[in-house]
């Protein structure tokens, strides 16, 4: 099976509910005809009904930025993978550099989301990444494979097809420019070899994507490398013509007007 490349849209705490309906109206509409990309929107958590309704009967999928390792309870404030299911969500992003950072998430946190949620039958892209300082002082591979060792214990092959690894080195995001290439394509490297030992006999190991200040204009040489499945989009996933520019670049496909 060939696996299809991916692109996430990452909203983060943006948008609000008459640009979000403008925003999904346009992209669902410009995107249609994409048949060889997986499309993923990832709105803020009071606009994921909204968007799951509008996008029912579509190629693009939804996902929350976040989710609680917990399936119920007493747990102010969270939401559980079974929530995510009933309203239609199909993925959760799990692990992003700003939540370990400003909410403080471990790995063994993040551990217990991707169990909770493949489990429960959800896809999950792991974020991980490292700090500028680490990859200054040479610690990028160290760092990388902790956390797909800790972010992954305990997954079996079946949860392992549900999996999409996001990497993220820390320092471009939001900067405006993305890592170089050699370097993306370093560590893309280095996760696939990772999983290949940790996982040697898997047939489909996780899909890993590059994210960090990816645009239409560093797209082509981006995806085009090896390991590399797709893209993971912050900032320029705001912009509908910038993101469906750069769907249609990764599924290489000509836009043609709708009608
Ligand atoms: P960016 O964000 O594209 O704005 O750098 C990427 C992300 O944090 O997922």
């Amino acid at each position: 099976m060939i696996n299809k490349k991916i692109v996430f849209a990452n909203w983060k705490m943006n948008l609000d509910a008459d640009s979000i309906s403008t925003l999904v109206s346009d992209v669902s509409n410009k995107l249609k005809r994409v048949e060889n990309v997986d499309i993923i929107l990832a709105p803020p958590f009071p606009y994921i009904i909204k968007v799951t309704d509008m996008t029912k009967n579509t190629n693009i999928h939804v996902s929350s930025q976040n989710v609680f390792f917990e399936e119920s309870g007493a747990f102010t404030g969270e939401v559980s993978p079974l929530m995510l299911t009933d309203v239609g969500c199909s993925w959760p992003i799990i692990g992003h550099s700003e939540r370990r950072q400003h909410l403080l998430e471990t790995n063994e946190m993040i551990n217990k989301k991707v169990l909770l949620c493949t489990s429960n039958n959800l896809n999950v892209i792991l974020c991980l990444g490292e700090t500028f300082d680490e990859r200054r002082q040479n610690k990028t591979f160290q760092r990388i494979s902790d956390q797909l060792t800790r972010g992954l214990r305990e997954v079996n092959q079946k949860m392992l097809g549900k999996i999409v690894i996001g990497y993220e080195p820390i320092w471009v995001i939001g900067s405006g420019e993305a890592a170089r290439v050699e370097d993306i394509q370093e560590v893309h490297n280095f996760i696939y070899n990772q999983l290949r030992s940790m996982f040697p006999d898997s047939e489909n190991l996780p899909r890993i994507v590059y994210g960090g200040s990816v645009n239409q204009t560093n797209i082509k040489p981006i995806v085009s490398l090896e390991n590399v499945d797709g893209v993971l989009i912050g900032n320029a996933s705001l912009d509908c013509e910038i993101f469906c520019d750069i769907v249609l670049t990764v599924g290489c496909l000509l836009y043609t007007s709708p009608s």
